[in-house]
């Protein structure tokens, strides 16, 4: 599903440096619900980047549903966005004259497409988000949870077999995150999706089946979620701090 190997990317500011991926390995092989999590600045964004094919690695190979993002083109960068993967941001990134419909339907509207099967489609992940009563809001008229939503739903419209979501719910209060944290893992559960999530807080890591940890460009270690029970917050807080001190 995702397999990245050797990972490097630097970025040069003035005569500077930085080293934000230092030798990423990291492989997915099943659906289901994945975090990212470590200090500001470690590169999860930059990490995020490379496995969406937003940019490309210095080093290293990147497979993500059987391709090679590593070796991509800018036209086959801008084609495996649109249509292999799904991609939400803390920014929801709707169009405000867009509707919500309009906005699920987006990336189908760009790629020329305006069959029935899209409009289904868009309903149904409209209803699947409980947004059913929502479809001609503007995104001014909606929460900023319901606007979340809407983007998780125009994430899932080509039913993309992985998700990168990047610090998904920075802009939204506690019961409106625990909303999008809850959907994005029943959606990966029932909808057999790869869910990649970045996140700072182990609250929404506790949502997840596996947490990988980084620190300074590197993943320095992972956490599963017990067989058992519930992954607690206290729990992946504890343990993360563990790993981040080992490896200081
Ligand atoms: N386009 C860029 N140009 C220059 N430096 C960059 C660029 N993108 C990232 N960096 C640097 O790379 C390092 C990793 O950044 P990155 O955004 O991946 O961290 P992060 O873990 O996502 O942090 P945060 O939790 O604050 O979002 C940082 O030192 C950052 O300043
Ligand atoms: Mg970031």
């Amino acid at each position: 599903m995702i397999n990245a190997t050797g990972v490097h990317k630097s970025f040069a500011i003035g005569s500077r440096t930085v080293h934000a991926l230092r030798g990423i390995d990291l492989s997915i092989e099943s659906p289901g619900f994945y975090a990212i999590m470590g200090r500001s600045g470690s590169g999860k964004s930059t990490l995020l980047h490379m496995l969406s094919a937003m940019d490309r690695p210095d080093k290293g190979e990147i497979i993500v549903s059987g391709h090679a993002i590593h070796s991509m083109g800018e036209a086959q960068a801008t084609m495996f966005r649109r249509k292999d993967i799904g991609v939400i941001f803390q920014a929801f990134n709707l169009i405000p004259t867009m509707t919500a419909l309009e906005n699920v339907q987006l990336p189908g509207l760009l790629a020329g497409d305006q069959s029935k099967e899209l409009i289904a489609r868009s309903h149904e992940l409209l209803d699947l988000l409980g947004l059913e009563d929502r479809t001609t809001h503007r995104p001014e008229a909606l929460s900023g949870g319901e606007q979340q939503r809407v983007a998780i739903a125009r994430a899932l419209l080509y039913k993309p077999a992985v998700i990168f979501a990047d610090e998904p719910t920075g802009n939204l209060d506690t019961a409106a995150s625990a909303m999008v944290w809850s959907m994005l893992r029943d959606i990966a559960k029932e909808q057999r999706v790869t869910i990649v999530m970045v996140t700072h807080e182990p609250q929404a890591a506790s949502y997840c089946q596996r947490i990988f940890v980084m620190n300074d460009g590197m993943i320095v270690g992972t956490i599963d979620a017990p067989e058992q029970g519930a992954f607690d917050a206290g729990t992946i807080a504890t343990r993360t701090q563990h790993l981040l001190s080992a490896t200081q």
